[in-house]
Formats: C-alpha cells, sequence, structure tokens
C-alpha cells in the first residue's frame, strides 16, 4: 500500500490569542513547556508517517521553521510549504498539492491536541479505505466549529459554523483524505469569511456520493485558539506527565507529580503538582500550585502562581495576591514596584488583558 503522507496546518494569526500571537505564531505556544506544534508532529511519528508537509505563512513561518527544523528529532522528514494568505483550510490542501501528489494523507491543524495520538485513526482508514474520514466531538459551542449532521451512522451534511447548528459534534481539526479531496477543494467557494472551508470540500464529497466516514473521539480534544482552552490543554498533558527531578531543591519540596527540568533551582520553595518546571528556572520563597507550567529561565520570586501558562524569560516577583489563570508570553515582568509615585505603571502591548486585586 502506498505510504500516507502528512499535512500539518501551521499559518493563521492566531487572533484570539492576540497578544502573545503578535510575536509569536500561535502553534508554538508551549503545552506543558512543549510548543502544541510538536504533539501534532509527533502524533504523526507514531503512527508510522514520516513524510510531513506543514504549512506556514509568510509571517511566522520562519520562526516555525527554526523551532521544528528539517524533523529528524522526531524521525520525520518535514517539507515546509507557505501559504501566501490564509484563505482556508481548503486552500492549504490545494498549496500542498504538488506535495501531497496522489498519495492519501492525514491533515492536522497544527494548533489542535488530540489524546491518544491518531494511529487508530490511521488503522481504520487503511481498513475501510473511505475517501474520507473525519473526526468528532460532542461540543457545548458548535456554532464556533465545523458541524456534522449523521443518519445511521454516516454523514449527510456539514456545515462550518452555522448560526443555528442542528447537531452538537463539531469536527476536529484533524481530517484524513485520499487524494480526490483535490477536486473537491477546487469545485468549492468561498465562505462568507472568505475561506475555502475543508468542511465545505468534505460535504463536496458527500454530495459526490463518496464515501466520509465519521468516528467520534473518544479521548479528550482541544483546539488551543483562546485563552481558556490553552488552559485546558495544559492541565490535560500536565495530568499525564511523570514526576522527574533534574534540578537542585534547597529548603523546598515538590508534592505530586511534578517535572523539575534540568537546571532549575528551588529556593524555600513549594511545587505542588501536576506541574512542570522549565530548565533553568528559579523560585525563590514561592509556591506554585497545580496546573502551572513555567517556562524556561522564568523567574518567580515571593509570589504564588496556580493553573497558568508563563513562556520562556518572564518573571513574577513580591505580589501580594496569587496569581492565576494567567498566560504570559516571553520575557513578561511582573512585580511590585517601590519607586516614588507609588502608582500600577504598565508597559503591555495590544489587546492584553490585565485584573489586579
Ligand atoms: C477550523 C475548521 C472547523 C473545525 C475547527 C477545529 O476552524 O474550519 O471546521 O471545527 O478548525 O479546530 P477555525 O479554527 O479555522 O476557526
Amino acid at each position: 500500500m502506498q505510504a500516507l503522507k502528512g499535512l500539518i496546518l501551521s499559518g493563521g494569526k492566531g487572533t484570539r490569542l492576540r497578544p502573545i500571537t503578535h510575536t509569536s505564531a500561535k502553534q508554538l505556544v508551549p503545552v506543558a513547556n512543549k510548543p502544541v506544534l510538536f504533539y501534532g508532529i509527533e502524533a504523526m511519528a507514531a503512527a508510522g508517517i514520516d513524510q510531513v508537509g506543514i504549512i506556514i505563512a509568510p509571517e511566522t513561518g520562519a520562526e516555525i521553521r527554526t523551532a521544528a527544523g528539517d524533523g529528524s528529532r522526531f524521525g520525520v522528514k518535514l517539507t515546509y510549504i507557505v501559504q501566501d494568505e490564509p484563505l482556508g483550510l481548503a486552500h492549504a490542501v490545494l498549496t500542498a498539492e504538488p506535495f501531497l501528489g496522489d498519495s492519501s494523507f492525514v491533515m492536522y491543524l497544527g494548533d489542535n491536541l488530540l489524546q491518544g495520538g491518531i494511529h487508530e485513526l490511521v488503522t481504520a482508514f487503511r481498513e475501510h479505505e473511505p475517501d474520507a474520514l473525519i473526526l468528532l466531538t460532542p461540543v457545548a459551542d458548535p456554532e464556533n466549529y465545523g458541524v456534522a449532521e449523521l443518519r445511521d451512522g454516516s454523514v449527510v451534511r456539514l456545515v462550518e459554523k452555522p448560526p443555528e447548528p442542528k447537531t452538537n459534534l463539531a469536527l476536529v481539526g484533524v481530517y484524513m483524505f485520499t487524494s480526490g479531496v483535490h477536486d473537491a477543494a477546487r469545485a468549492i467557494e468561498p465562505s462568507e469569511r472568505g475561506e475555502l472551508e475543508i468542511t465545505d470540500a468534505i460535504q463536496r464529497l458527500v454530495d459526490n456520493g463518496l464515501r466520509v466516514e465519521a468516528h467520534v473521539v473518544k479521548g479528550w480534544w482541544k483546539d488551543t485558539g483562546r485563552l481558556e482552552d490553552m488552559l485546558a490543554a495544559n492541565r490535560l498533558v500536565l495530568d499525564t506527565i511523570e514526576a522527574s527531578m533534574q534540578g537542585e531543591l534547597v529548603e523546598s519540596q515538590v508534592d505530586g507529580r511534578v517535572v523539575v527540568e534540568a537546571g532549575a533551582r528551588l529556593e524555600r520553595s513549594t511545587v505542588r503538582g501536576p506541574a512542570i518546571i522549565g530548565a533553568g528556572a528559579r523560585l525563590i520563597d514561592s509556591y506554585i500550585g497545580p496546573y502551572t507550567a513555567i517556562g524556561e529561565g522564568c523567574l518567580i520570586q515571593n509570589a504564588e502562581v496556580e493553573h497558568s501558562i508563563l513562556l520562556a524569560g518572564s518573571s513574577v516577583r513580591d505580589l501580594a495576591g496569587r496569581m492565576e489563570s494567567s498566560l504570559l508570553g516571553r520575557n513578561v515582568k511582573i512585580g511590585r514596584d517601590q519607586h516614588q509615585p507609588r502608582a500600577y505603571r504598565f508597559l503591555v502591548g495590544d489587546n492584553s488583558e490585565i485584573g489586579i486585586l
């Protein structure tokens, strides 16, 4: 059988995660200290797919190339494909046509996380040989997703972000296609948001009498497009970590499942897991609560942080109250200001959010 290829979509503007995405691609925001994108690449590798194309945008492509490299450390060969404009997921498929050729392929949205990977899916696709295989999951807000209607287990209708959804079954951002999807993508018109929707291309396959198999995902799935989703993804992944200690503890304690990476140093501090403390981070007279990922080289001094994600190089010092449910970008500094006049002083990018006690 012909080898399956992989296609990971890592373009897009990440508008719902601003200001983090003003300076960084949303697919590189870390979940449990690992870029979201890497989970998708690893899922491909684990399913035996070793030819993986990554769709990148001109603005963030260089950063993604630098982060993921040639793929050798994941055991795959990565080919970067530039999509000049974000004209939709089906447009991305067409942009990748020269790479995909007539191969069947797995398409994975680079900001999605799927528990348990894609191995089972690939097996089902190989065994049943449908023209496309989609994944669905019940959600509370189907109007924000592609929504599927099924009859006797078969897909009858797919609608992208319907204002009045007929079901609560959302399309998960992982799909499998035969090369027939290229013609379907060419045949559709842009949607109201001006994009060639993959949802419409799959509907086209259904309309043409082709076989679209739907699976309801068993484990959790997260689209990490918004802050709440990032925090939820971080919780879900941290719930699966194994404790490990490669840092240094000085009059400190860790409770439960805590990963302390190499070169991290805890002084008179407590970390209650599940949590991860990145390489070279320093915790001084501090408390880190459950579901927190402290990035590489961060400094937490005389502060309490819980249920949060801190990107590399950030510092949090001398807080009177506990910080929680927060996402700090790279090199952010939060601290008490000792200068006169006594006042709040902020240097904050566009679309930031600050909640103070
Ligand atoms: C895209 C798809 C949508 C799917 C979702 C999953 O939406 O268009 O059908 O349900 O991904 O993450 P977007 O992230 O482009 O809004």
